[in-house]
């Protein structure tokens, strides 16, 4: 329902722009592609993080269609994990006259220069999925909620867990992303609690054993054990971490264990190390995003979950904020995330656990890939 609504969101958004530059507005009435006479450029922006995971493709291809469907084309840049790329891309989106920018950090912070450059421009600037941190320059935030998606790995584990004394391997995203954070402190809620009766044993972390027996981390503290477990959102770094965690430990280490993976692209990479290792008899391991890959690792039973974010419902949050702005309104907010500096207004949509029992109804059922990019359903 909320998807469908981006046809006539596009539709007055045209007309909004193209009125304040004095020029006809479009005739065509809201029903997209069809009736619509060319396709119109509107003046917002999307810069996006990387090329190379398929959870940004995903957020690509997602824009691309709501747009398509109502005949309007906004450009998307991609920043390919450089931050000196990413300000380069918006100063450029800027001088082609856009007055939304809609952007997706790299490094949340070293991204605060690339918004500081457009609010000095005269841009709105809406933080998407990620925050950007230490700059006053963020007018609103779309974001899925991240807390939920660590709290959901979190209590997978717990509920695939018997006995005490499970072994648990910890891993977690870049801490340049502040999401890295919120989906930590998620998980960490769910499984201190475990950790402290005695339920799991974190195998791969000092700072994370030293820290067991407090239930609220400072972000120093948190950042102490990413320090020790990140994967940097990198599948190499992933693979690389979870093998020297293999050879550290010993035999009675591993058995059936429990891995708390950030996402998926480093859970497969993560699952792949342990099951080669002829000691770890059996493995839980989390992700998210319900990448396709992903989707397959579950139904061949390589990786047991993920937390499916639904993409079209970031881009239509996207959307909406962006039509605020430019008619000089405030954004529905529900909420606001610190970011160091300021209060950042947000809006934040739900996510899902998704595992074997759930994969075909959640995500092919409902439309959201088709049966055929998937063997074994
Ligand atoms: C996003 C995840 C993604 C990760 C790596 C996070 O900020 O929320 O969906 O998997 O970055 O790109």
């Amino acid at each position: 329902m909320r998807y469908k609504g981006v046809a006539w969101l596009f539709a007055l958004l045209a007309s909004l722009i193209l009125a304040a530059c004095g020029q006809q507005t479009p005739s065509a009435p809201a029903g997209g592609a069809t009736t619509q006479p060319a396709e119109q450029q509107l003046a917002v922006g999307i810069v996006l993080p990387t090329r190379d995971e398929p959870r940004w493709i995903q957020d690509e291809t997602r824009f691309k269609e709501a747009l398509n469907q109502a005949g309007y084309q906004v450009e998307i840049l991609f920043s390919q994990g450089d931050s000196a790329r990413e300000k380069a891309n918006v100063e450029s989106l800027i001088t082609k006259g856009i007055k939304v920018l809609v952007i997706c950090p790299h490094d949340g912070t070293a991204a605060a220069a690339a918004a500081d450059a457009a609010r000095a421009a005269g841009v709105r600037v809406i933080s998407y999925d990620r925050l950007i941190r230490e700059t006053e320059a963020v007018d609103y935030y779309v974001t899925f909620d991240s807390f939920a998606v660590g709290a959901q790995q979190a209590q997978f584990l717990v509920d695939n867990a018997t006995g005490a004394g499970n072994p648990l391997y910890l891993y977690a995203g870049a801490a340049s992303d502040n999401n890295a954070f919120i989906f930590f402190e998620g998980a960490w809620s769910v499984l201190q609690p475990k950790i402290a009766d005695g339920t799991f044993v974190v195998k791969n972390s000092s700072e994370a054993v030293a820290l067991s027996s407090k239930a609220n981390l400072t972000r120093d503290e948190q950042a102490r054990i990413i320090g020790q477990i990140t994967t940097n959102w990198d599948f190499n770094t992933a693979k690389t971490l979870a093998e020297s965690n293999l050879t550290a430990a010993t035999a009675a280490d591993k058995g059936t264990v429990f891995i708390l993976a950030p996402n998926d692209g480093t859970a497969r990479a993560i699952a792949d190390v342990f099951a080669a290792d002829p000691d770890v008899t059996q493995f839980f391991v989390t992700g998210q995003d319900a990448e396709k890959a992903s989707v397959q690792y579950i139904i061949d039973g390589r990786q047991s979950m993920t937390v499916f974010k639904d993409v079209r419902v970031l881009v239509n949050d996207a959307i909406n904020a962006s039509i605020a702005l430019l008619k000089g309104e405030s954004p529905e907010s529900r909420g606001a995330y610190n970011n160091g500096k300021i209060d950042v207004p947000a809006i934040q949509s739900p996510v899902v656990t998704v595992d074997r029992a759930n994969v075909k109804a959640v995500l092919i059922d409902s439309g959201y890939y088709q049966a055929s990019d998937f063997t074994g359903l």
